[in-house]
């Protein structure tokens, strides 16, 4: 079959700013990306870059922006509500009645005392990106991407997934009137996740194989079909997930932390934080950069692997496996957008195992923060930036929590009532954490009853 051509993405004009796209390997500047979103010439990565972004381009005046923004939260306009679309100045431009918005963004920072005193940091909080309108980080890049579809007048979206990404896109599509094809790995998702897709009318396929293994299948689609790819190889996804670093300097007061930490798994994220932050301090609204860290799971630990062994120079495939299942991902398409803010930001990669995982989870849930597995390797990984001395007392750190606890209930029920681990090999390390877990108490309805196991809670 022929393969399918469209203009995806042209060169773009806002503000007095020109938004154009640029192959982070060679260097291509192309006027339009093809459906994989790959360089034609080299098959890297493209990305946003803004030319016309010049210290004295009195759009871009830093006090003019930070009080632009500041008003539109007050404003009754959807897109000024949206945490992503209200900082639009800094994405490229996409016309607004092509724009679908839940009203994204807008996501909390928590402090988190008890953790804070555990790892032995001054001041440490928390950025609940799990508080979006599906539960998950994702709605800030799809929002911006799926717009980009309804602009490019798709009649499909697609994506592989973990969970959250399907979830997002089958909303956003939905919203946005398009029809959407979810590729997921058949058993490796909770049910939470797996639930949104159905309910949003998404196109649901279980593939038996891993989320690798869905992206191949996804690339070779879209080459035959006319399906607007929604992965985060799509640079729009990244500049919409740009806005949760911005949002969060101006939670600061734009006083950046020492140290901002997020999950790795495809490595989207963390490349769009870290954009954020180089393109924030090139604007100078921000005058220094916090050390952006990144966490894998010990059995998905491709980029760690890359930065430890390689020193970035290659990045070995792997076959994933972890509990914290958003994350379980061996082949992770942007570690060299990854490796770029990691280095230019000066933080630090680290792995942490299942049971450092289960227990950091419940450390944020005993704050009354809930969130789900891939979330809590932040806080894992912090504990082992402080042992290793790269985060100091008294810095202040940032977590970047990613998905809602509700997102996958049984993992955490399973560790409360001691089943996580049973019949794998981390049930001795797993003995470690017991302290944190908390079994409901089944009891006959009996005042008596209900008294004594409150005191024996006392005690
Ligand atoms: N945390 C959660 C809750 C996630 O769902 C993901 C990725 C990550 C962290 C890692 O972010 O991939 O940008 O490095 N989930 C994707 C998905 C892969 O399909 O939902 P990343």
């Amino acid at each position: 079959m022929a393969a399918f051509h469209r203009t995806i993405l042209s060169t773009t004009r806002i503000a007095g700013t020109v938004s154009r796209l640029r192959c982070i390997a060679c260097g291509a500047t192309p006027d339009s990306a093809s459906q994989d979103f790959r360089c034609t010439t080299c098959g890297d990565l493209l990305e946003f870059f803004f030319p016309g972004w010049t210290s004295d381009s009195p759009a871009l005046d830093p006090a003019a922006l930070k009080s632009l923004w500041l008003t539109r939260r007050t404003s009754r306009e959807a897109l000024d509500q949206s945490g992503v679309w209200r900082f639009r100045e800094l994405l490229p431009h996409i016309p607004v009645e092509d724009a679908i918005t839940l009203c994204e963004g807008n996501t909390p920072i928590y402090h988190l005392p008890r953790c804070a005193r555990a790892t032995g940091v001054e001041s440490l909080q928390a950025k609940h990106q799990g508080v979006n309108p599906t539960a998950s980080f994702k709605d800030t890049g799809m929002t911006f991407a799926a717009s980009s579809a309804h602009q490019g007048k798709f009649r499909w979206v697609a994506c592989a997934s973990t969970g959250n990404t399907s979830a997002s896109m089958a909303a956003y599509a939905a919203r946005g009137n398009m029809h959407s094809l979810v590729l997921i790995p058949d058993g490796k998702i909770s049910w939470g996740k797996l639930s949104q897709s159905l309910d949003y009318g998404a196109l649901t396929c279980q593939l038996r194989t891993d989320f690798d293994g869905c992206v191949r299948i996804l690339n070779d689609l879209v080459r035959r079909k006319p399906v607007y790819l929604l992965n985060s190889v799509n640079p729009y996804r990244i500049e919409g997930q740009k806005t949760a670093a911005i949002e969060l300097m101006e939670q600061l007061a734009w006083e950046p932390p020492d140290h901002i930490i997020v999950p790795g798994g495809n490595l989207g994220n963390s490349s769009a934080i870290g954009k954020a932050l180089l393109e924030m301090r090139e604007l100078e609204l921000i005058t220094r950069l916090p050390k952006l860290s990144i966490i894998q799971a010990q059995g998905a630990n491709p980029f760690y692997r890359s930065v430890r062994e390689f020193g970035g120079k290659k990045l070995q495939p792997m076959t994933a496996d972890t509990l914290a299942t958003a994350i379980r991902i061996g082949n992770p398409a942007s570690w060299k957008k990854a490796l770029h803010v990691l280095q230019a930001t000066g933080g630090e990669v680290e792995e942490v195992t299942e049971v450092e995982i289960a227990a950091a989870k419940a450390e944020i849930g005993a704050e009354g923060i809930g969130c789900e597995p891939a979330s809590a390797v932040t806080l894992a990984g912090l504990k082992k930036l402080r042992r290793s001395g790269f985060v100091k007392a008294g810095e202040s750190v940032v977590l970047i929590l990613t998905g809602h606890l509700l997102k996958d209930p049984d993992f955490t029920i399973k560790f409360h009532r001691g089943d996580l681990f049973t019949g794998t090999p981390d049930e001795t390390e797993a003995a470690r954490a017991k302290y944190l877990q908390r079994a409901p108490v089944v009891l006959d309805a009996d005042l008596g009853a209900v008294i004594a196991a409150l005191d024996a809670a006392e005690r």
